[in-house]
């Protein structure tokens, strides 16, 4: 299924999907390939395309991912919050936002894929150059396997929060991971309902210069 988005539809409505991930419409892998076929248009530097998308279908797997998400999602969720001025946009929606992860965090198991991008290499060391290098190379591609699955009806969230036990998952999976870094942990999903809006962001006047850094 194709929405028919335009460009920008696509750019501005695909949201981190939480709440709204069907748990019980399997997904087809020929449209995750479909998608990975996409996001593998991306660029990469050097051309290296040093990247494996590695999805996980299987229920006991998935399980332990998500337990080992819950790990580092407990201690963050419950740490203090960050504190904005009053009236600004970023308050007004952390409500929003936290209530929508502790869904996430007790459905994690439950969603019919999880994805979990891997780069090559390890970031651990490397200089600016090199470490912007290897981020700036796989996200692009991430980014652009969640607008493909927009189009598709499918939704996912970015999240990091297994990462404080990226080698548990790294055993887990058969990943070498002195080879390969994970990106994240992807919730891949048909969305309910296909009608995402524009989010609330901040003034975007007030966040660009020309010439000279904090012109306007
Ligand atoms: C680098 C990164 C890490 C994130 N980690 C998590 C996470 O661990 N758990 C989660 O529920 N959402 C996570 N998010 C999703 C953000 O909370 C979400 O993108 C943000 O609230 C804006 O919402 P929107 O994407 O719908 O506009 C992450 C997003 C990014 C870009």
């Amino acid at each position: 299924m194709y929405l028919e988005l335009s460009a920008d539809e696509v750019l501005t409505t695909t949201r981190a999907v939480r709440k709204r991930l069907d748990l019980n419409r399997p997904i087809e892998r020929s449209v995750l390939l479909e998608c990975t076929d996409i996001a593998f248009q991306a660029p990469t530097g050097s051309n290296a395309q040093g990247w494996h998308f590695l999805f996980v279908e299987d229920p006991d797997k998935k399980r332990q991912l998500a337990d080992l998400y819950g790990q580092g999602f407990d201690p963050y969720v419950n740490g203090p919050a960050r504190e904005y001025a009053p009236g600004d946009i970023r308050a007004q929606r952390a409500e929003f936002v936290r209530g929508s992860a502790m869904h996430l965090r007790e459905v994690f198991h439950e969603v019919p894929v999880l994805l979990i991008p891997l780069m090559l290499g390890r970031p651990e060391g490397a200089d600016s150059f090199g470490q912007a290098s290897m981020w700036g190379s796989i996200i692009p591609a991430v980014w652009s396997f969640m607008l493909a699955a927009r189009e598709r009806g499918l939704g996912s969230a970015w999240t990091t929060l297994h990462l404080p036990f990226e080698r548990e998952a790294a055993e887990l999976l058969g990943i070498d991971h002195t080879l390969w870094t994970q990106v994240g942990l992807f919730p891949v999903a048909h969305t309910i309902g296909t009608d995402f809006q524009r989010a609330p962001r901040l003034d975007t006047a007030e966040l660009v210069s020309f010439d000279t850094f904090g012109s306007q």
